[in-house]
């Protein structure tokens, strides 16, 4: 069904937008002069979370159809029977990240599953470190997922992890931070090309919630300290090690967080709504490429063995009184393909005090801070403000050495804080030389006589 809508002006496209139209399986599709603009939200499966329950499962989600370039992508938990947003303060975004793979025909559905334990996930780490989740989910041997083409060198992969692209990633601060690509950039997808024969392309959703509501600490909780779980083996069944502290290791699928006496089970229904705008792929489109660079990684140079373990620990600082307290965390990494900057933000937890990274030359290419949030949600980090630099006038090198650093408070003693900064670039656009003209040749001649 076709519905004209009224002329909604955009701050950003004023003059452009001619008509808002409601088509294509309820997506709004703009026009702004030659070009269509889709804009949808979808919603995660449903589930039941009551006080001190943490959920973090993968599963197959909804997406745009087609062979598309992605423009803008926000998203935010919701109360699945009302519609309406839910404080940070009840329910908390640990992470979510969204990703695709190739998977036999008919059978993505069948993938989605709870984390299982990974009885091949490297044991040379001791505390702290970045799991792959491709070896998390249950898959069954006759939809042979295949990554093929989609194996994308990412700037954390080692030789058994994270080679998948996550281009789509943040945790509570999703809430107001979009992530945008101006035209002609978009995230491509639907590319069939990238798929043997037999094989679709699926979307995976990886959702990390705290139900906040009736804890005891809820810092400790969102912080995932292990005593407030009451736990002593990871979810692999590892014993963790004495000095893990708090952590992703100790807030996996289905513990729970210690509640104050008498608190009642409560269950509320939740989704994620997630909206993102697109175009139809055509030549025009600009692809992006998205990163992600760790604050953890302790490689010296970008060329050694990548290092990153996803979260780190800040110990309280122990001079208060006399300095601000502010922990910096930094590395330094480089970009398997570099390109033109067109987007980046940083991923902090609450403390957080935002962070940057530096070419290798020294001069900033991103700077991005935390908005907090009001009242009860006044601790929590709800958005970061984003760099989008005009494309083409910020551009890195691949395996440019970039220097990144993330300031916490350290007012308090903290575990598992997370530094990520995501990246998104795209291939320079080559000027055409404009020939030399007659004049301009005289004058070359002219300065060198
Ligand atoms: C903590 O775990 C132990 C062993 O798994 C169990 O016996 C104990 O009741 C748990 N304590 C709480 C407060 O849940
Ligand atoms: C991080 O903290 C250091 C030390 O206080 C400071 O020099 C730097 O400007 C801070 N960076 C950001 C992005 O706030
Ligand atoms: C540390 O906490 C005090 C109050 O508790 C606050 O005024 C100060 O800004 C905090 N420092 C930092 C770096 O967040």
């Amino acid at each position: 069904m076709w519905t004209m809508w009224t002329v909604q002006r955009r701050r950003e496209r004023a003059t452009l937008v001619v008509a808002l139209l409601v088509c294509c399986a309820g997506a709004i599709l703009e026009v702004e002069g030659v070009e269509k603009v889709y804009t949808k939200s979808f919603f995660s499966p449903v589930f039941e979370t009551s006080p001190g329950n943490v959920f973090d499962p993968h599963q197959n989600v909804q997406f745009p159809e087609g062979h598309l370039a992605i423009r803008s992508f926000t998203c935010e938990m919701v109360d699945a029977d009302t519609g309406e947003p839910i404080p940070l303060s009840e329910l908390y975004v640990h992470h979510w990240f969204l990703y695709k793979i190739g998977v036999k025909k008919g059978f993505k559905a069948l993938l989605s599953s709870a984390p299982l334990p990974a009885p091949h996930l490297p044991r040379r780490y001791a505390t702290h470190y970045l799991r792959n989740p491709l070896h998390r989910m249950a898959f069954r041997p006759e939809a042979q997922p295949v990554q093929g083409r989609l194996k994308v060198p990412q700037v954390c992969a080692t030789e058994e992890s994270m080679n998948r692209e996550d281009p789509f990633a943040a945790g509570a601060e999703s809430r107001h931070t979009e992530i945008s690509f101006p035209a002609p950039y978009g995230y491509v997808t639907g590319d069939m090309s990238e798929y043997e024969e037999g094989y679709e392309e699926a979307w995976y959703l990886n959702l990390h919630t705290i139900d906040l509501r009736g804890v005891v600490d809820p810092r400790g909780c969102f912080e995932c300290r292990c005593d407030l779980y009451n736990v002593t083996v990871d979810v692999d069944g590892h014993p963790l090690p004495d000095d893990y502290k708090g952590g992703l290791r100790c807030c996996y699928h289905l513990t729970n967080c210690a509640l104050k006496p008498g608190v009642q089970a409560k269950p509320r229904r939740t989704q994620l709504k997630y909206t993102m705008s697109w175009v139809d792929y055509d030549e025009s489109v600009r692809p992006i490429r998205s990163y992600f660079l760790d604050a953890t990684d302790t490689r010296a140079s970008v060329y050694d063995r990548a290092d990153c373990k996803g979260e780190y620990d800040i110990p309280k600082c122990t001079d208060g009184t006399t300095h601000e307290c502010i922990h910096t965390q930094q590395c330094v990494e480089g970009l398997p393909n570099g390109g033109d900057l067109i987007f980046a933000f940083l991923h902090q937890h609450s403390g957080g005090l935002g962070g940057r990274f530096f070419n290798e030359a020294g001069e900033t290419l991103c700077e991005s801070l935390p908005i907090y949030g009001h009242g009860n949600d006044a601790s929590f980090v709800e958005g970061m403000s984003p760099c989008n630099p005009k494309p083409g006038s910020v551009s890195i090198r691949t395996m440019e050495a970039l220097r990144m650093e993330s300031n916490y408070s350290s007012n308090v003693s903290r575990t598992g804080v997370m530094a990520i900064m995501k990246v998104y670039v795209a291939d320079p656009v080559v000027e055409e030389l404009e020939p030399l003209t007659v004049r301009d040749i005289e004058q070359v001649v002219n300065s060198v006589e």
